[in-house]
């Protein structure tokens, strides 16, 4: 594992994108300030720099990444886990990963790539920053907002990727099932995806959300 850590760059995720050839698998890249952090779809991410954590990593284990629906859930049961570790309450995922606390976002991740040569995850988490923009989408927090607990955000690092590396094991799938079906944000809430409106009744084996009678691989969540 190879840790790239920049003081300003555009993103994370772009980086290792375009240079994904170069490096080799479980390569981090680290910023303390993005200028052009990307969100799904065509949104930005807003981070303050040096406060929060903003990081990606690179897969080419051709194995792991044809595991894409479990590692795009998994990276957020990692997320999440490693913040109930640090004492938070009510955490919860919404699919397919972002991670909430007490109904506010505390991180979005995604995911760049092609399926059959590289994975890149990227991971935005508030951890120390203490205001936020008025206008964001979704409202926010960090870990300080939630706990009071300022946190070393290098070490925060060191935590979460040493749980990435469990997602070799055997059992991760279906710990990350149990703990999304038994975490999921929008269980019984009313929702729209890909035009589809309905309720969430589960996340279902193959990690697949479930509202009503349509079971559905991929989209954007847009009221909840
Ligand atoms: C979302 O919720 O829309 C996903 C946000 C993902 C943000 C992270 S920050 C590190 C990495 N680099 C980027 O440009 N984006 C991801």
């Amino acid at each position: 594992m190879k840790i790239i850590k920049f003081e300003t760059i555009d993103s994370t995720n772009k980086y290792l994108c375009s240079n994904y050839k170069e490096l080799d698998n479980f390569t981090i890249c680290v910023s303390d300030e993005q200028t052009s952090g990307r969100g799904r779809e065509t949104r930005v991410w807003v981070s303050s720099k040096g406060e929060n954590l903003t990081f990606s990593i690179l897969l080419k284990d051709k194995e792991l990444i044809k595991k894409y629906a479990s590692l795009s859930l998994g990276s957020g049961y990692i997320i999440a886990k490693t913040l109930e570790e640090i004492g938070l309450k009510n955490v919860s995922i919404k699919w397919p990963n972002d991670v909430y606390v007490n109904e506010k976002k505390i991180c979005g991740i995604l995911l760049n790539g092609n399926i059959n040569e590289y994975l890149v995850i990227g991971i935005g988490l508030n951890v120390n920053q203490k205001e936020f923009p008025t206008n964001l989408r979704h409202v926010p927090t960090s870990i300080y907002l939630e706990s009071g607990k300022v946190i070393n955000t290098s070490e925060l690092l060191m935590t979460i990727i040493s749980n990435f590396n469990h997602v070799n094991d055997d059992e991760f799938e279906e710990e990350t099932l149990k703990y999304i079906r038994s975490h999921n944000y929008l269980l019984g809430k009313y929702v729209t995806i890909n035009n589809i409106k309905g309720t969430c009744l589960d996340i279902n084996q193959d990690f697949s959300i479930q509202i009503d009678d349509n079971k559905i691989f991929s989209g954007e969540i847009e009221n909840f």
